[in-house]
């Protein structure tokens, strides 16, 4: 397969917040500008090109396949900084995590309303889990009912 994803343009209502947010979260580090872009690179070399608009921005989805390890770091910073969290993508479940393919997952928004979500196994890998389908609270984790739908 000779094809890859490398790059695409995240809008923002101020890119440094959320470049700064996402790779604060996640672990990783914000790149140097590049024109009216600031880059957050993935291990797996994608590029998010964070770019500053004053239009509506519609949410997007982005999700980030991490290890149990990262997983447990970047729970700990959303804790930490009190950012909301939900085991599900519709905002149902707030101050919990999922453990589908028997791996965990995790919701929370950035600055500008995206829907990001880290997860430790991809969807599918392990359906017949027993742990698929349950979710888990987070001691000190921040709730919140505002999840935009
Ligand atoms: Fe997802």
């Amino acid at each position: 397969m000779a094809v890859q994803f490398n790059h695409t343009i995240i809008l923002s209502r101020d890119r440094e917040k959320s470049a700064q947010f996402l790779a604060e979260i996640l672990g990783l580090s914000v790149g140097r500008p590049f024109g009216p872009f600031l880059p957050v690179v993935t291990a797996n070399g994608v590029t998010l090109d964070f770019l500053t608009v004053g239009t509506d921005i519609p949410m997007q989805h982005y999700a980030f396949l991490v290890s149990e390890e990262e997983f447990d770091r970047i729970l700990a910073r959303l804790v930490q900084q009190k950012v909301p969290i939900w085991a599900d993508p519709h905002g149902q479940e707030p101050g919990r995590i999922n453990r589908n393919d028997g791996g965990r997952g995790v919701y929370f928004l950035d600055p500008s309303g995206h829907g990001m979500e880290a997860f430790t196994r991809p969807y599918g890998s392990d359906p017949s889990s027993p742990l698929h389908g349950v979710t888990e609270e987070v001691p000190g984790a921040a709730v919140s009912d505002k999840f935009p739908r």
